[in-house]
């Protein structure tokens, strides 16, 4: 059944405070749940409907008496309730079975231990309860259990209370100070171990923060540690914004759908973004955690003290939770072109994850207006896409005029449940003579359209008035149920380059004055021309600096162009960005190119070029890093209206081999120049220095690879042995699987003996190798034997998406195979996971959403496959809503 934002209405009845009493056993764990509920006088009466899933109901009690009810599918419905608007007393006893829940939705059991997981909808698979977020409540709980088995018994808000019970048994009662919505709840149970760290905030109040792990995990946790206490004078800092719990807890778990959340005062996090030293984990693993630890904390104002009114405003807290933590990891970066660097990553990941998503047949709007799982609404839009809204009003307003609106947001709402129209109205009331103030209403579309708007740009030089027109037109393909878009309010931040690279003043016709440096326009009707005046020569457009907005931009740059602005803009990410388009050009040419594909679709001007930005004595290694890297293969098929992923993955592999082959020496160079960087610290520089090493090995061993010398990978596997970190042994390893040496499988050997016992590297392990570029369809059959590997587990989410995720959604040019093997083991194992995790295995379906675009035979045979999950009868509604999506018209 289909969820309508518009059918939104208030609850019935408010639950004002909650007592729940666990008594903790894998197999039958009891629930003893008491609320004092009251009718809402501003809805008419009528029955009470109780959300509830997968529970055994065994009593209910209304004020202390037994009383009549009834059950209407999952909901337990109480029509005789006493009427009026007094509060009165529900009790309601049910029992569930941790053990044998598999979805990891609910109270379950991971290696022993329990935890919970409630967002979206997770809380009605532990007790009867109004499950939506409007309704906030004051809980107490009380977990009991066995003390030996579950030493340590965790929940929300201050430990109240502890002590001993009959037969081996012990008690812990929490109570939460702050009322929370139910998905916010949480309780673990289990032995674990914590690093604490007690800090002393700005206004002198005291906290503990601690960090939960199993008992081997300690040497892994200073990282996760730093990077809370980190993030708690951050808040405090840019936004004034105090932690305010006397304690805060993060507690890890191996088992765990998504990457963490933030459940109030108890954040329960995937493993993966909590544990990490150096001989473990990499430089990404350390950035991801920094974020990951960032965000959740940052939940705590965004998300929990104000709070989503229904599920279609989830966007309200991720996306402004996401805009916090990429401001956050900016913050911490010292140097500016650090902060540049992790701009260029989060545009990455919108444009190779999100756009498409916008472009296919799950798009939606960032504020969704229908959905059958909200599940599949945990989206790059609702959060990559919902945090470059922010990041437009942020444009829009100003800093300082952001930070005022924030301080009006927790004014008018702190402690409610609200919108997203409440947040935007916050920003602008709070800056009345802002651009967003006086563009409001059409600003709102970011919410309400979906698709990625384009905008054109063209410019005409006119020599007789030493003037520069430059028209911007945007528009908007159609979306699944949106046929026809409104004009979108687009920040433009533009600056304008002569032949030689050197930054321009600006002056529009009717000013008086020029002005240096980048100016930011904002474009509201569909076409709008900007005419530059006192231009000696046609100048080199910097459009879109800093990607001021989530659009395609076209503009018809020609190669001079486009060197000048890799050389020289001032604009780190336009810069970037010159470079990208230069390759994708490349790449195109090739794949379009008539009959055989070239040998060499580089040319000249480009790998100089790249050579200039390799040997460049001033810019960052981190940046070339990202210069120097390719626009993925998912990206060029974007860009394409019928893709043959074959020849993409061909073209691109190509490049990649001409540019390790072309630059040879420069390689060398790179390698030597940043090999050393003493004792690990995962900080900006050192992790760029370590990023293009990598890059260098690969290449090198690309490079050997036509040669057949044997110095390069010889030299990988000894910097393999000899790494002193994670990050370059991985690199080493990742060089010479990537080229295909022999040397490989001995690496690979060796690696795994080395990690048997480290559940998060041995998912690196297994993820490189499903992920490693197809040599003649080897990837599949390699697929299938780390499937049926003893160290392989398809329950454990994280290593099933290691291998198949790593194989279906990260290499195309493995998994397009002419003989549809790859959309065959894609079904099998989508209706696998199904049968007892359906969130992982939704999120595996849309593997295939840009299915159309496939040239044939793919697409025939992709639509099959989907068809072949669609005509399954006992699907969830997770899997359902994303094959019928994906086959609809
Ligand atoms: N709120 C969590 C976060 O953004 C994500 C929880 C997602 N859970 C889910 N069942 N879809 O960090
Ligand atoms: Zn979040």
């Amino acid at each position: 059944t289909v969820v309508r934002r518009e059918d939104y209405t208030a609850p019935a009845y408010w639950i004002d405070t909650v007592e729940l009493s666990f008594d903790l056993d894998p197999a039958k764990t009891r629930v003893l749940n008491k609320m004092r509920l009251r009718r809402n006088a501003d809805v008419p009466a009528q029955a009470l409907r109780l959300d509830g899933e997968d529970l055994n109901l065994a009593r209910v009690l209304v004020n202390g008496a037994g009383c009549s009810f009834r059950m209407d599918g999952n909901q337990l419905v109480l029509e005789s309730l006493p009427e009026g608007s007094e509060p009165f007393e529900l009790e309601i006893f049910t029992t569930c079975a941790p053990e044998k829940n598999t979805q990891l939705m609910g109270l379950y059991v991971s290696q022993g231990t329990f935890f919970t997981q409630c967002e979206a909808e997770g809380f009605r698979r532990i007790t009867y309860f109004l499950d939506r977020p409007d309704v906030m409540a004051s809980y107490t709980v009380t977990l009991r259990a066995d003390k030996k088995k579950y030493p340590v018994l965790l929940s929300n808000g201050n430990l109240v209370e502890e002590g001993e019970l009959a037969d081996g048994r012990h008690f812990a009662k929490w109570v939460d100070p702050h009322k929370k919505p139910c998905y916010l709840f949480a309780l673990v149970a289990g032995e674990l171990v914590a690093r604490e760290q007690r800090i002393v905030s700005r206004s002198g109040t005291e906290h503990l923060l601690q960090v939960f792990v199993r008992p081997g995990d300690m040497d892994k946790t200073e990282h996760a540690m730093n990077s809370l206490i980190a993030s708690v004078a951050w808040d405090e800092a840019r936004f004034g914004l105090p932690l305010d719990l006397e304690r805060f807890m993060i507690v890890a778990t191996s088992d765990f759908n998504m990457g963490a959340m933030e459940n109030k005062g108890l954040n329960i996090f995937n493993t993966k973004y909590v544990l990490a030293n150096s001989a473990t984990a990499t430089d990404t693993d350390f950035a991801n955690i920094e974020s990951v630890v960032g965000h959740e904390y940052f939940h705590n104002w965004t998300g929990n003290r104000v709070t989503c009114r229904d599920w279609f405003q989830l966007s309200l807290k991720e996306g402004l939770t996401v805009f916090r933590d990429q401001e956050f990891s900016m913050d911490l970066c010292a140097e500016p072109s650090a902060r540049a660097v992790k701009r260029i990553e989060d545009v990455r990941v919108l444009r190779t994850a999100q756009f498409p998503e916008d472009a296919g047949p799950m798009a939606h709007p960032v504020r969704p207006d229908s959905y059958v799982e909200i599940n599949n609404f945990y989206t790059v839009t609702v959060y990559e896409k919902g945090a470059e809204v922010v990041r437009m009003m942020q444009t829009l307003v100003g800093r300082e005029g952001f930070a005022a609106g924030m301080k009006q947001y927790f004014a008018r709402h702190d402690g409610q449940a609200v919108t997203c129209d409440d947040f935007a109205q916050s920003m602008a009331d709070a800056n009345p003579a802002s651009d967003l103030a006086r563009l409001l209403p059409q600003f709102k579309r970011w919410y309400s359209q979906a698709g990625t708007p384009r905008l054109k740009a063209q410019g005409v030089y006119d020599s007789s008035t030493r003037s520069y027109a430059l028209t911007l037109t945007q528009s908007c393909a159609p979306t699944p149920g949106q046929s026809v878009k409104e004009p979108f309010v687009i920040p433009v931040a533009i600056g304008l380059l002569d032949a030689q690279g050197g930054e321009l003043p600006l002056q529009l016709a009717h000013w008086n004055q020029p002005e240096a440096g980048t100016r930011s326009f904002v474009l509201t009707q569909e076409s709008e021309t900007l005419t530059f005046v006192n231009l000696d020569a046609e100048p080199v457009p910097s459009i879109l600096r800093g990607f001021s907005a989530p659009v395609v931009l076209d503009f018809d740059y020609s190669d001079a162009h486009l060197l000048t602005l890799l050389a020289h803009d001032v604009d780190p990410f336009n810069r970037w960005e010159a470079g990208q388009r230069l390759a994708l050009r490349l790449a195109l040419k090739a794949i379009q190119s008539e009959g055989a594909l070239p040998a060499e679709p580089l040319d000249m001007a480009f790998i100089e070029a790249m050579r200039a930005v390799l040997r460049h004595p001033a810019l960052d290694a981190a940046f070339k890093e990202l210069v120097l890297t390719l626009p993925s293969e998912t990206y060029i098929s974007e860009q394409l209206d019928v893709v043959d992923p074959q020849r993409v993955h061909a073209v691109r592999e190509a490049m990649r081999e001409q540019l390790a082959q072309a630059l040879h020496d420069d390689w060398v160079w790179a390698f030597e120049a940043h090999r050393d960087n003493g004792a690990y610290r995962p900080d900006p520089l050192s992790t760029g220095r370590r990023a293009l090493t990598g890059m260098a090995l690969t290449m090198l061993c690309l490079a050997a690879r036509a040669s057949g010398s044997p110095v390069w990978p010889g030299k990988t596997l000894q910097r393999f042995k000899d790494a002193g970190n994670m990050t370059d042994r991985f690199n080493a390893l990742s060089a010479l699987v990537v080229s295909g040496h022999p040397l490989a499988s001995d690496a690979l050997a060796r690696f795994h003996q080395l990690f048997r016992n480290e559940a998060l590297v041995l998912d690196k392990w297994f993820a490189l190798q499903a992920g490693a570029p197809d040599r003649g369809g080897d990837v599949l059959p390699a697929v299938r034997r780390l499937m049926s590997h003893a160290d392989f587990n398809l329950k454990n989410p994280n290593r099933a998406r290691s291998v198949i995720f790593s194989y279906c959604s990260a290499n195309p040019g493995a998994f397009h195979r002419a003989d549809a093997a790859g959309y065959q083991f894609w079904s099998d194992c989508v209706i696998e996971l199904d049968a007892f995790n359906p969130q992982v295995a939704a999120r595996l379906a849309r593997a295939l959403d840009r299915w159309k675009k496939l040239a044939e035979p793919y697409r025939a045979t992709a639509r099959e496959a989907i068809a072949r999950v669609a005509a399954r009868t006992q699907l969830s509604n997770d899997v359902r809503e994303v094959v019928t999506r994906s086959l609809a018209e």
